[in-house]
């Protein structure tokens, strides 16, 4: 046996104990509120900081919900919607338990209550943050009336993989839309004031990189060099924490073989030693527990333990610090200060909140559901959602000489399939369906034939086909509704072949053999692989879920009350194989070109491999739309792009300035994108990255000059060494209507 001399160890660590508790007396001797988290803490048992550390599902008043509150064995309860039960469950937490912590009600908010938003992959279309602000705040005042405090959203996971359902919840595929849009929502749900009682603390997650799930399918594995998780997935949270996120969450995913609810280099060293990150941090609904079949824990006493020294500050439905954290604090596994710290994080989020003040909901007699001025807001929001794809020969918006449309598909009428995945407090009655809306504000300028076709997304009986093709011939205008029902996406809803389900591109073929004008509108939680039924519809609105409002949206953009201004978040493939595919590709060294297509090359043709470039023989270079892309009814021309210089040095701003000029006949938005791209740098760059973006307003005939700016910060990247700088040399801006358009202006970094 080895004798280790202790001596130097233990006057390293009292020199550390010292240095660690003349921090926190600094950090706490002028903030009332931590030094009260102090003191309370100070009067907690190991057990009750445990119990802070337990976060349960609702189970009403059981019995056993009561022994756990008045115990205090729970900090925070999810999923317990009943205001008086909340109140009474507060009052136990409060008046009966021995310190009267108060408990955090907790719920997944994700785009609406009562009022649904569109799904926020839909907002992202919008590229609006006030029109995400909005939502959030709607959901915030909403379900804060009903006493929860704490959502799990936004989720800010890049996603761009459009087979993983999750990718409906999240804001697409481009980090610098995220975390614009991401700070957006934290705004909205927190409020000006997170104590006010009709704030909820917001939660960034993933945390991180659960959007590079293995082929697209939820839970699974991602590998992720270090440079592409600094440089794709973190820089949400980065932005999630500057805005005062007041929580995160752990992904379920591994990266590189390290579940996240069990990796300290992400939970410690990134997100409280580097961005100094002093908010609470809740693992996943049994994500700690699952670091067992992941097979990185043999039971459920290794997962608490490696959990806890991963600095995971809850444990959501796992069980695991509630039945051992405290024999591991005893045995020495994990130390009383890594306890110490996750309940400052638990009680800060409590004071935040406001909770110690004012720990009850009031119980209103007439909630703050479905208000005009939500259901404006809403609606307004589903229009921003909707990209236009295609319009060819202007067929929308409808003209006067409609005069009778045929309202068919099976997403026409389907309230509760419009408000997508991720609503469980939604009530679909409250829906305004696109068969409603067309009939109440347009069936008086139009004959309105209603005949669904197919009963749902998937159905494949054919039998209602036929009905809706009569609709059609006796229609100056079809209008098919088509899509995914709501449950086709979201968690657990992957998908490995995305194309429009069931019959409905069979219904589609039938329609448009009738000669007939088809206005095709998707309504779906992801892109869908639709080339043909893009090829075969006159017109393609994209809508995704639109939400509560999604009918009175669309009525107004099919008949042009309302003008399209979405814009793809996420790049749409025309095939499975192509993903992963997105704008910000690098170029490679043979960027695609010369495209041979595989019906083109003659038979017998023989091998060779010279003067080859990169793309797919089936589906050549290009996706079917790319990220940024949408149309309007009106026309942008973009003048030349002005640079405030063609060299700067290092601390100095580039400024950047476009003309835009509505040159068609209808008042509209436009959102104008801010591209760069690195020429030349040590690690090759991609070929275009977001740098900005501004939704601008412009009447008829009028102009607008949009200025952007770079700072030396903007050209950096993170490099082999882990240190993020910018490069000398030429760097290339566009500012564009989309990732794909645009002339390039250089610059120098000198
Ligand atoms: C699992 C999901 O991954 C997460 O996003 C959600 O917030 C929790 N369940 C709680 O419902």
């Amino acid at each position: 046996m080895k004798f280790v001399n202790l001596k130097p160890i233990i006057y390293v660590g009292l020199v550390l104990l010292f240095l660690t508790s003349c921090g926190e007396n600094k950090s706490t001797q002028n903030n009332p509120v931590e030094k009260s988290i102090n003191d309370l803490l100070s009067k907690m048992t190991l057990e009750e900081k445990i119990g802070q550390m337990n976060q349960l599902t609702g189970l009403g008043l059981s019995d056993e919900m009561q022994y756990n509150v008045r115990e205090g064995r729970v900090g925070s309860i999810l999923n317990e919607l009943e205001p008086t039960v909340i109140n009474e469950l507060q009052r136990l937490a409060v008046e009966e338990s021995r310190l009267g912590i108060p408990l955090i009600f907790a719920r997944d908010v994700i785009h609406g209550f009562k009022t649904i938003f569109p799904i926020p992959l839909g907002q992202a279309a919008s590229w609006n943050p006030s029109v995400v602000e909005d939502g959030a705040r709607v959901a915030a005042i909403e379900a804060a009336a009903a006493g929860i405090r704490w959502t799990f959203a936004p989720m800010i996971d890049v996603s761009r993989d459009p087979r993983w359902g999750r990718i409906a919840e999240s804001l697409g595929e481009d980090p610098y839309l995220t975390s614009v849009l991401g700070a957006a929502m934290i705004k909205g749900f927190q409020g000006e004031d997170l104590s006010a009682p009709n704030s909820m603390a917001a939660c960034a997650k993933h945390f991180a990189g659960y959007g590079a799930s293995e082929s697209g399918k939820d839970y699974n594995t991602t590998w992720i060099p270090e440079l592409q998780l600094r440089e794709l997935y973190l820089p949400p949270f980065i932005a999630a924490a500057e805005a005062g996120a007041a929580t995160f969450m752990c992904s379920f995913n591994d990266i590189n073989g390290v579940p996240s609810s069990g990796n300290p280099y992400l939970n410690k060293t990134i997100l409280r030693d580097e961005w100094k990150y002093d908010g609470l941090l809740v693992s996943d609904w049994g994500s700690i527990e699952q670091m067992i079949p992941h097979g990185v824990c043999a039971d459920l006493k290794e997962a608490a333990e490696l959990a806890a020294n991963a600095y995971v500050d809850m444990d959501m439905m796992g069980f695991a610090y509630i039945n051992y954290l405290k024999e591991l604090v005893e045995s020495g596994a994990v130390s009383e200060k890594i306890v110490d710290d996750a309940v400052r994080n638990i009680l800060r989020l409590k004071h935040r909140l406001g909770l110690f003040e004012n720990p009850y909901v009031e119980v209103l007699d007439e909630m703050p559901f479905y208000t005009e001025s939500s259901l404006q807001k809403a609606k307004q929001a589903a229009v921003e959602s909707a990209v236009l794809l295609k319009n060819d020969g202007n067929v929308l918006p409808l003209g006067s000489k409609v005069k009778t449309v045929a309202v068919v598909g099976p997403l026409a009428d389907a309230q509760a399939d419009q408000v997508g995945t991720w609503c469980f407090d939604a009530e679909p009655e409250h829906s305004v369906t696109p068969l409603t809306a067309i009939r109440n504000e347009y069936g008086k300028k139009v004959n309105v034939i209603a005949e669904k076709g197919l009963v749902y997304s998937r159905d494949k009986d054919k039998k209602g086909i036929e009905r809706a093709v009569n609709a059609a011939k006796r229609s100056d205008v079809v209008l098919f509704f088509a899509g995914e029902e709501s449950v086709l996406s979201g968690e657990a809803r992957s998908r490995a072949d995305i194309s429009l389900p069931g019959a409905q591109s069979e219904m589609l073929t039938a329609l448009k053999a009738t000669g007939k004008p088809v206005v095709l509108v998707i309504m779906a939680g992801r892109p869908l692989t639709i080339e043909k039924e893009v090829k075969e519809a006159d017109a393609v609105l994209y809508a995704f879920h639109g939400g509560t409002m999604a009918g009175p949206a669309l009525a107004d953009l099919i008949f042009g009350k309302a003008i399209p201004s979405g814009k793809l978040p996420v790049t749409i493939p025309r095939m499975v194989g192509q993903i992963p595919v997105y704008y910000a590709h690098k170029n490679t060294g043979r960027p695609g070109a010369n495209v041979d297509l595989i019906d083109d090359i003659p038979v017998g043709t023989l091998q060779t491999s010279i003067g080859f470039t990169s793309y797919h023989l089936d589906a050549g270079t290009t996706p079917l739309f790319s990220f940024g892309y949408g149309l309007s009814y009106t026309n942008f021309d973009y003048s030349d792009v002005k640079l405030s210089k063609n060299t700067i040095s290092r601390g100095e701003t580039l400024n950047v300035e476009c003309t835009v000029k509505n040159t068609g006949k209808y008042d509209a938005a436009e959102v104008v994108q801010f591209y760069m791209r690195d020429k030349v740098a040590k690690l090759a760059r991609p070929v275009r990255e977001l740098k900005g973006f501004e939704k601008i307003h412009l009447k008829a005939g009028e102009s607008k000059t949009v200025k952007f700016s770079l700072t030396e910060d903007d050209l950096a990247y993170w490099n082999e060494d882990m240190v993020k700088r910018a490069e000398p040399g030429e760097f290339e801006v566009w500012v564009s209507p989309n990732s794909q358009t645009g002339k390039a202006v250089s610059f120098y970094l000198k």
